[in-house]
């Protein structure tokens, strides 16, 4: 199917006008039961277009105001890092023209809403493969990068031609040029030079990993960084999520018991 992409406006959909709720109905989460790191595998737009005879793409293009009400959100929730799963390094087996529209999509909306994010105190990142992804959306990542750097209120990290097993290979490349080099012994690869080789070293892994749609899979997600994370499967599609449906989410973690293997 064919798109008329000049038919896209992006200033038609609403958008939240400030990152702040009512407190009033802000739930309250003890002091240090909020996980520190979130991770949201943001599925189900197709599906959202498709139940209302639309094309895919118009289930991404109402995605926008979601992703920016979760940031909202995970801001007054007090998340320290947010990690959204954007575009994955399988979605370039979609049709030419979604992955067309997905990528530009991605690079229009980090243009448009930089100075948004910025005023909200976020510090903008990238994780993802080079080869591949648009030199136009790089290009944006880190501009937007640049430009946020010295925020401190969250750091979102966009996952953008992202796959878990591209990151852990990439990090075992880089390792093998420094045993190439003779900079280091083969046999004295750790865990812990693996984790300082993946795409942003310094985030924290992740504590709980968000996923909608009702999809119960990890499809390829922070297979290093969640190794440990707790998980929630929401129902909602993802442009039907806002701010309440990852408040919940908090609040059911903050019941977890997390035992890391002991007894
Ligand atoms: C998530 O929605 C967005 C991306 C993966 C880019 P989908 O496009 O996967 O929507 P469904 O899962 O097909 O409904
Ligand atoms: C995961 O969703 C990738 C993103 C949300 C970017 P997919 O829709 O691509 O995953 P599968 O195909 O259902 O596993
Ligand atoms: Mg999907």
């Amino acid at each position: 199917m064919s798109i008329d992409f000049s038919q896209y406006d992006p200033t038609s959909l609403s958008i939240p006008a400030a990152p702040f709720s009512d407190p009033s109905i802000i739930p309250h989460f003890e002091k240090g039961s909020v996980p520190r790191h979130v991770g949201v595998i943001m599925d189900g737009n197709g599906r959202w277009a498709k139940e209302r005879g639309w094309v895919r793409t118009e289930g991404h293009r109402h995605a926008e105001p979601v992703v920016f009400d979760i940031i909202a959100a995970a801001i007054e929730a007090g998340v320290r890092y947010l990690t959204l799963y954007t575009f994955s390094t399988e979605n370039w087996n979609r049709s030419p023209s979604e992955v067309r529209f997905l990528m530009g999509f991605s690079r229009d909306i980090i243009h448009r809403r930089v100075d948004q994010m910025n005023e909200w105190g976020v510090r903008v990142r990238w994780s993802g493969r080079r080869p591949r992804l648009w030199k136009s959306v790089i290009d944006e990542l880190e501009r937007a990068e640049e430009i946020t750097k010295n925020n401190k209120t969250i750091d979102v990290v966009f996952c953008i031609n992202y796959g878990g097993r591209a990151e852990i290979a990439d990090a075992a490349s880089a390792i093998a040029r420094q045993v190439a080099a003779g900079k280091l012994k083969g046999d004295r690869v750790s865990e812990k030079m693996i984790a300082e080789h993946l795409y942003n070293p310094d985030i924290p892994d992740c504590d709980l990993v968000i996923r909608t749609s009702g999809e119960q899979r990890v499809s390829n997600f922070l297979a290093w960084e969640a190794a440990y994370a707790e998980f929630e499967f929401v129902p909602e599609l993802f442009p039907d999520c806002n701010r309440e449906v990852f408040w919940r989410c908090i609040e059911d973690y903050t019941h977890r018991h997390r035992r890391f293997g002991k007894a």
